[in-house]
């Protein structure tokens, strides 16, 4: 199924419904349980996931005590996340990243893995201001995304990372290689994690 770069939430609505959702993985991703121990984020600290799909990281984040607001832009997929994990006190919303109900200066650390690069270049301004307006200063927010631009998404480079968060505002660390797993095997991809100032 085609959900390219100028995909709205209508596509992966449609993409869930259909039970088409080859990038899930069960349980946290390896790289994001690596960071929480490097970050030392004290729980209950505000996490903010980003593009969750059907949930699994941000019901990991919540097991481990922090307080979740996990978002995706498709009714569909928050819906699926609100039964499969009736019972954890996370807090799902159908909203986009370029219009988050936090207040400023409030997130902890942020979680995106596979939303940026489906982000269409157009809103990916509006992406980068609206995750520096949540982010508490010295927060990160952790990217994984494909290593090369296709139809469905852009890459995570440091071409790609660096011309929309701006050394003014972030502190980017370095962009390392990775495999983002699914249960169809998973794809090659790229990891970053960048800081507000
Ligand atoms: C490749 S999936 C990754 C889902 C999940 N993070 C995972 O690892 O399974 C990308 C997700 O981003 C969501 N998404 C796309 N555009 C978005 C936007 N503007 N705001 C929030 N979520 C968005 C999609 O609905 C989809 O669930």
């Amino acid at each position: 199924m085609y959900l390219g770069k100028n995909s709205t939430a209508i596509n992966w609505d449609q993409s869930y419904k259909n039970h088409n959702y080859t990038w899930t993985i069960e349980g946290p991703s390896p790289e994001l349980v690596s960071l929480l121990c490097v970050e030392m984020i004290k729980p209950p600290g505000l996490i903010l996931d980003i593009g969750c799909g059907l949930g699994n990281e941000a019901v990991f984040l919540s097991s481990l005590g922090y307080n979740v607001h996990a978002i995706d832009h498709s009714q569909e997929a928050i819906n699926m996340c609100m039964s499969r994990h009736r019972g954890h006190p996370v807090t799902w919303r159908a909203e986009s990243v370029t219009d988050v109900s936090l207040q400023d200066e409030s997130v902890h650390f942020a979680n995106d893995r596979g939303c940026f690069h489906v982000i269409p270049a157009h809103l990916r301004k509006e992406y980068v201001d609206e995750v520096y307006r949540v982010l508490k200063p010295n927060a990160a927010l952790l990217i994984r995304g494909s290593l090369v631009t296709n139809d469905y998404w852009d890459e995570v480079s440091e071409e790609t990372i660096d011309m929309y968060f701006d050394e003014d505002r972030f502190v980017r660390g370095p962009i390392l290689p990775m495999k983002i797993f699914s249960e169809t095997g998973g794809i090659k991809g790229n990891m970053v994690s960048i800081k507000k100032r």
